[in-house]
């Protein structure tokens, strides 16, 4: 793996060997949620091993930009100090900037529509700025709140918050934590009940979490439930991001004789389905499960070992469970014999890029058969990918998945815009390094 004179333009060399042990850095969603529920709790919360990624940090600075009292200590260690949901936070100066950040976006948007008095306007960069998020204002408005979006339903969002919000029963079109968490947010400050409806269950962070923090959410998958009250500080370490793991343990699993070890990341039923598929696909995943983060989140030590893999069709209730994951997943079943469909996941149209649309064509130009549809890709495997020259746009996940397909492929692959991995790994090129040899 080698940088050139281009400013994030990373090259990666076919991998000569796929081994080893790494330890990813905090899970990203998880350390989202327990800045603002620091932020919002009331008193004192200590957080270790919040994930280093640029997203997180764009949270940090906007609840800092609004008052939060949310302050790092290096290593990953935070100390908040919150004054109650509903309190304490004030309108910044100037425009909140949420990066590249759609969670950063949507989870804050939730959490200062229930302020009374607090006018904030919600940017980004050029990805979050085409992102739809009429998907968020409209449920918010539905309790009352005051959410204003740009033209065609884009950011800038406006936020003017009120209190109390009411409560109510909300319905959403699609299945999405970012779009739940954003209702179960604003309904702490509501005057009664919040009830979320999601086509499908999504990840359940901000449920479980608020409930270390001491407020009544009842959830059965699909339908979450949360009564307003008061949130008791907490602590919580922080696991590894198995979204992170996903890349290292799919090269793993793609690679015949590879061999990786993930410890301790989160194995929140919403974000395990990585692992149901890789299972399906022939490649050995083991599972060791450690005590739960927080006392909340699951957590275990995954290794991944490869080769012979086969063909699946994923859709259905399992695409939120590894939404994020599908890039790679799509790399790995280049390698599988058959033909593999992804259905049902026309949200990935709406993701850092239009991943349906920027996968097919990265891996086209690999060499692999792909077929882009509505709502998913097909791809016929077994293929030996060749090198190509991709770039990652402003997409985290596509530079990762480009990488993967380097160690893979029989000639080098350049990655452009690969500086985008800080989104949310910013170590993630030394790790692959690692496991890899280069
Ligand atoms: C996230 C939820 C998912 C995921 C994103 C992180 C979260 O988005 O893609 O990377 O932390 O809630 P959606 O909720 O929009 O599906």
């Amino acid at each position: 793996m080698s940088g050139t004179a281009v400013p994030g333009t990373v090259i990666v060399e076919p991998a000569g060997r796929v081994a080893g042990e790494v330890t990813v850095p905090g899970d990203k969603s998880i350390s989202h949620r327990a800045l603002i529920l620091g932020a919002l709790a009331r008193g004192r919360s200590y957080i270790g091993n919040l994930s280093p990624a640029a997203d997180v940090a764009g949270t940090a600075a906007c609840l800092r930009a609004c008052g939060g009292a949310v302050r790092g200590f290096g290593d990953g260690r935070v100390v908040a100090d919150g004054a109650g949901p509903g309190m304490g936070l004030h309108s910044p100066d100037g425009a909140l900037d949420c990066g590249n950040s759609g969670t950063t976006m949507r989870l804050l948007a939730g959490v200062l529509a229930g302020h009374a008095g607090v006018s904030a306007t919600l940017d980004g960069d050029n990805s979050l700025r085409r992102r739809p998020m009429e998907r968020v204002a409209v449920p918010l408005r539905q309790l009352g709140a005051t959410v204003e979006t740009a033209a065609g339903g884009r950011p800038p969002l406006r936020v003017t918050g009120r209190r109390p919000l009411h409560g109510g029963t909300v319905t959403l079109g699609v299945a999405s934590a970012q779009l739940k968490s954003a209702v179960l947010l604003a309904g702490l400050c509501g005057d009664a009940a919040v009830r979320v409806i999601e086509p499908a269950a999504s990840r359940d962070h901000t449920e479980r979490m608020l409930r270390m923090c001491g407020v009544r959410v009842d959830s059965d998958g699909r339908r979450s439930a949360l009564v307003p009250g008061p949130l008791a500080p907490f602590g919580i370490r922080v696991p590894g991001d198995l979204s992170s793991a996903a890349f290292l343990l799919a090269l793993a699993a793609a690679r015949p004789g590879g061999a990786v070890c993930c410890p301790l990341v989160t194995l929140n039923p919403g974000r395990t389905g990585i692992l149901d598929v890789l299972r399906a696909m022939g490649g050995g995943v083991e599972v060791e499960e450690a005590d739960p983060a927080g006392g909340v989140e699951p957590v275990g030590t995954v290794s991944v070992r490869g080769g012979g893999l086969r063909a699946v069709e994923i859709g259905g209730d399992l695409i939120p469970r590894l939404i994020d994951e599908l890039p790679v997943l799509a790399v790995v079943a280049t390698q599988a014999e058959g033909r593999t469909v992804i259905r049902d996941a026309a949200e990935l149209r709406v993701k850092e890029s239009d991943r349906i649309a920027t996968v097919a064509a990265g891996l086209a130009a690999l060499g692999a058969t792909v077929e882009e549809t509505a709502d998913g890709l097909i791809v016929e495997g077994p293929t030996r990918l060749r090198g190509a020259r991709l770039d990652a746009g402003l997409d985290h996940r596509l530079a990762m998945a480009w990488a993967v397909a380097g160690c893979l492929a029989s000639s080098p692959v350049v990655i452009d815009g690969a500086d985008a991995v800080a989104t949310s790994y910013p170590g993630f090129f030394s790790d692959l390094g690692r496991i890899t040899g280069a």
